[in-house]
């Protein structure tokens, strides 16, 4: 789809990228880490000042505690965190519950990993789960369940009663959570997203996975991280380790630095809200 729109020149909404640049504070940095010869391996799970700073920004936003050494993870973007974690869970005839329309990354790697695929449909007009169908799905087999709020292509979020039905479902199952929350900051109107670091039962069998392409507007560069408690991050590892081994080095010292300022994603609700808003005006006398 993006190369027919760049043969036409149509507006191409079939990738998640934007058409702003991302900050050029953050551009200068890797520069700077470049030219100052940090070109060479990062550890494997990531340029510790990094992990460092992405827990501060989990306990800022949600009051979450990860251990930057055992439960946070530097990944070549939100995409090989979804397969790891899957890599490092699924073996054949393991089911997985996802939830369609969804990230086209999903359905392929459980297949590819011998998993069945049992997808819920999301229905119109708000394209929330039904938990009581949800139910319906879970048998003796059920691994996993892949989340994904805010929703890719719906926009849909996950509110208090979506955590209370998870929560229940799960309680007493060693089903493990995948929540891909990538556009944790394209969330409106006051609302709060709600991550699964927010809700201890959820949390304990969580794989939380991350981009920095999404949130500093910079898909090229793809960077992203896993969280998750330090027994499924122990299992997600042993994959990494033999998948990528370790991430794009002076990008991590860059975006490290970039987070010291706890503005530079603080401030990110508010930017993406007046996009959004402005878009809606636009379309607000067409069809759609
Ligand atoms: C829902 C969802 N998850 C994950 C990704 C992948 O993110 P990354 O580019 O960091 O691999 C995308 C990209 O479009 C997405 O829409």
């Amino acid at each position: 789809m993006s190369q027919l729109a760049n043969e036409h020149g149509a507006i191409n909404l079939s990738q998640g990228f934007p058409d702003y640049e991302s900050a050029p504070e953050l551009i200068e940095l890797v520069n700077r880490h470049m030219k100052s010869g940090k070109n060479q391996y990062a550890p494997m799970a990531g340029v510790i000042a990094l992990r460092e700073r992405i827990a501060e920004k989990v306990k800022a936003l949600h009051n979450s505690e990860y251990n930057p050494d055992t439960e946070i993870t530097i990944t070549a973007g939100g995409t090989q965190g979804i397969f790891t974690a899957l890599a490092s869970i699924i073996q054949p005839n393991d089911e997985v519950i996802i939830f369609e329309p969804a990230y086209d990354s999903y359905a392929p790697t459980i297949k590819l990993l011998g998993g069945l695929v049992k997808p819920f449909e999301l229905q119109p007009p708000d394209y929330r789960a039904n938990w009581s169908m949800v139910k319906k799905l879970i048998t003796s087999r059920t691994r996993m369940i892949i989340l994904n709020s805010p929703h890719n292509p719906t926009g849909s979020i996950l509110d208090e009663n979506d955590i209370k039905e998870l929560i229940s479902i799960t309680k007493r199952t060693d089903i493990l959570i995948l929540s891909d929350e990538v556009y944790e900051h394209l969330i409106y109107d006051g609302r709060t997203h709600l991550s699964m670091a927010r809700f201890p039962e959820l949390k304990e069998r969580s794989f939380i996975v991350a981009s920095f392409g999404k949130l500093f507007h910079n898909t090229g560069w793809k960077i992203g991280y896993c969280l998750a408690p330090a027994i499924l991050m122990t299992e997600f590892r042993k994959v990494h380790q033999f998948l990528v081994f370790s991430v794009n080095t002076p990008m991590q010292h860059a975006l490290a630095d970039f987070m010291a300022n706890e503005s530079n994603y603080m401030e990110l609700a508010g930017f993406f809200q007046e996009k959004r808003d402005f878009f809606t005006t636009l379309i607000k006398n067409t069809r759609f």
